[in-house]
C-alpha cells in the first residue's frame, strides 16, 4: 500500500482536554481514518480532521442497521513508546463480523496500516495516567442507498479514537435476566453488529430501574446458562476454579476473555471452560463456594461484580483480600503498557 494520506487538523482540540479527568468516549481526538467502498473495492484510506460525516436519509445503514465495530485501546509506556494489543485478533474479528453482516471484507493492511498512520498522527492523544488508554473505535457502516432490503453497494469505514479512563465507575450489581435475549443459535451474537448492543439497551434500563446496573445474559432457549455479562464476556470464581462459558454462535469470542484464560493457566490457576448454570451460581453462592464474579472487555478491562439479582433476591459476593480479578487485571494491564515482559508475543509497537 502506498503511503496514507495525512490532513492535519489546523485547529488541534488537545489543550481543552483535561487528561487527569477522563470519562470514558466522551472526548475525541482530533483525527480520524477514512476509506471508502464503492464500485467493488475499497479506496486508499486517508487520515483527516476529525470531522461530521454527510449521508443520505436513504442510506441503508439507517434503515437495516448495516453496520459493524471492533473496540481496542493504545498505551504508552513510561520511555513514551506507542503499543497496541493483539490488533490482529481484532481485524480477524472485525471481518467475521463483516461477513455475517453481508459488509465486504476489509483489506488487512488498510486497518493494521491505517490505524498505525492514524495513531501518529494523534500521538499526543494517548493518555499516560494510571487506568487510562487510547480507546480505538473502527466501524464499518452501509452509505448506499435504497429501501430494498438487500446488502448496500457502498460502505464508509472510520477509525476514531477517545482518550478514556474506566469504563464502569464503582462497584456492578447485576441481575440475571429472564426474559429478553442478547442472541440466539444461528444469529449475530458472536458478531460486533451495532444492533446487538442496541438491542440490550431496554433490558439494561429496565435492571436499572430496579436498582442494578447491569444485565447478565442467559440462554435464549432455558435462561438457564450464563453467558455474557452486559457487553462483556463473564467468569466465575467457584473455590479456586475460574469457569467461563464455551464461545459460540450466541457469545462474543473476546480478546480479553481468550487472553485472561492464557495468563490464568500461566499463573497456575486452574481453569474451566465448560457451560454453566445459574442453579450452579446460586448453590455456590448459598455454600459459599461463589468467590468472585467478573466481567471481562477491552472496555473495562476486568469489572468486578459485588452482587447479583435472581428471582426477587439479591446475592452478595465476598469481599476479599487478594481476589483473582485483581491479580489477573494488573498482569494483563502490565502486558498491555510494557510494564512487564509480554511472554505470549501479544504486544505490538507503532
Ligand atoms: C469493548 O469492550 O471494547 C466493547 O466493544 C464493548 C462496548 C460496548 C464498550
Amino acid at each position: 500500500m502506498n503511503s496514507i494520506h495525512v490532513t492535519p487538523t489546523a485547529d488541534s482540540k488537545i489543550n481543552d482536554v483535561d487528561f487527569n479527568n477522563l470519562g470514558f468516549g466522551t472526548v475525541f481526538s482530533d483525527h480520524m481514518l477514512v476509506c471508502d467502498y464503492k464500485d467493488g473495492h475499497w479506496s486508499a484510506p486517508e487520515v483527516i480532521p476529525y470531522q461530521a460525516i454527510s449521508l443520505m436519509p436513504s442510506s441503508k445503514i439507517f434503515h437495516y442497521g448495516q453496520s459493524i465495530f471492533e473496540g481496542m485501546k493504545a498505551y504508552k509506556d513510561i520511555e513514551n513508546q506507542t503499543w497496541l494489543f493483539r490488533p490482529e485478533e481484532n481485524f480477524n474479528r472485525f471481518n467475521l463480523s463483516a461477513k455475517r453482516l453481508a459488509i465486504p471484507e476489509l483489506p488487512k493492511e488498510v486497518f493494521i496500516e491505517g490505524l498505525k498512520a492514524l495513531l501518529k498522527v494523534d500521538e499526543q492523544w494517548i493518555p499516560t495516567q494510571q487506568g487510562s488508554s487510547l480507546y480505538i473505535r473502527p466501524i464499518i457502516f452501509a452509505t448506499g442507498e435504497g429501501f430494498h432490503a438487500s446488502p448496500a453497494d457502498a460502505y464508509k469505514f472510520i477509525i476514531c479514537t477517545a482518550p478514556s479512563g474506566a469504563y464502569f465507575a464503582g462497584k456492578v450489581k447485576v441481575l440475571i435476566e429472564q426474559k429478553y435475549s442478547r442472541s440466539a443459535n444461528g444469529g449475530v451474537g458472536y458478531a460486533k453488529a451495532g444492533g446487538n448492543y442496541a438491542g440490550q439497551f431496554y433490558p439494561t434500563q429496565l435492571a436499572i430501574e430496579k436498582g442494578y446496573n447491569q444485565v447478565i445474559w442467559t440462554d435464549d432457549n432455558t435462561h438457564e446458562h450464563i453467558e455474557e455479562a452486559g457487553s462483556m464476556n463473564i467468569f466465575v470464581r467457584i473455590n479456586n476454579t475460574l469457569i467461563t462459558g464455551p464461545t459460540s454462535d450466541r457469545i462474543l469470542d473476546g480478546i480479553t476473555r481468550k487472553s485472561i484464560l492464557e495468563i490464568a493457566e500461566d499463573e497456575g490457576i486452574n481453569v474451566e471452560v465448560r457451560k454453566f448454570t445459574v442453579t450452579e451460581v446460586v448453590e455456590a453462592s448459598k455454600n459459599g463456594s461463589l468467590k468472585e464474579m467478573f466481567g471481562a472487555g477491552t472496555a473495562a478491562v476486568i469489572s468486578p461484580i459485588a452482587g447479583y439479582g435472581f428471582k426477587g433476591v439479591d446475592y452478595e459476593l465476598p469481599e476479599l483480600e487478594n481476589p483473582m480479578a485483581l491479580k489477573l487485571k494488573k498482569r494483563i494491564t502490565d502486558i498491555q503498557t510494557n510494564k512487564t515482559e509480554d511472554p505470549f508475543g501479544w504486544t505490538v509497537r507503532v
